[in-house]
């Protein structure tokens, strides 16, 4: 079975559309551990619920953690809502098998201090006119990996960064399990900077 671990920082609602794809059959995956670096995450007790190993890591070393808590069993890491930097090893020993979500439309409104209501924020003031949500390949680069695919909402005159955060969360729960079940039935393929879904 396709096996992934999945990284949050906090309340995991796209954690949740990862359990719920899992149970309705949707995603023939088993979520192997969720890892948090916030041991008040939300997120954490969605997973102790259903039974999910689950782990707490902060630090400089929590990469290397992460290396280690996941084995070598897993096929896939997805960060979901992740906020640490990942580094070192383990980008290599996982390269182009972990993905991120990122709360805007990549290359606009990503990079660094670039997650949660911030995102929203700067799409707000800004003015433009479209966002969504990006599930991206994690390389070195902060929100620089190669694009998996992209969910667009409109951004409307009276919006506030909360109003906006709602209206891609629900795409962002869409995207995520979408690109997890493209990657587990192999229907990826990375070429360079380019993402071609067979
Ligand atoms: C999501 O909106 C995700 O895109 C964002 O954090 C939120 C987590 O929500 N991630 C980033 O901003 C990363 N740059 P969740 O805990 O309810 O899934």
């Amino acid at each position: 079975m396709f096996r992934i671990a999945v990284l949050i920082s906090g309340t995991g609602s796209n954690l949740q559309s990862i359990i719920e794809a899992v149970e309705s059959g949707i995603l023939k995956c088993e979520i192997g551990a969720v890892i948090s670096d916030n041991p008040n995450a939300g997120g954490l007790k969605l997973a102790e619920g259903k039974g999910i190993e689950t782990f707490f890591f902060s630090g400089k070393t929590t990469s290397d953690k992460i290396l280690i808590a996941v084995g070598e069993n897993t096929d896939l890491i997805v960060c979901a809502g992740f906020l640490s930097i990942l580094k070192g090893k383990l980008l290599e020993e996982f390269h182009n098998r972990i993905i991120n979500i990122h709360p805007a439309l990549i290359p606009s409104f990503c990079g660094k201090g670039m997650y949660g209501l911030h995102v929203h924020q700067a799409v707000v003031d800004y003015g433009v006119k479209k966002s969504g949500c990006t599930v991206h390949f994690v390389e070195s680069g902060v929100d620089t990996g190669p694009v998996v695919l992209q969910k667009t909402v409109d951004v409307l005159y009276t919006d506030t960064a909360e109003d906006l955060q709602k209206r891609v969360l629900k795409e962002e729960h869409i995207a995520i399990v979408e690109a997890v079940k493209l990657i587990s039935e192999n229907r990826i393929a990375v070429s360079g900077r380019k993402v071609l879904i067979k």
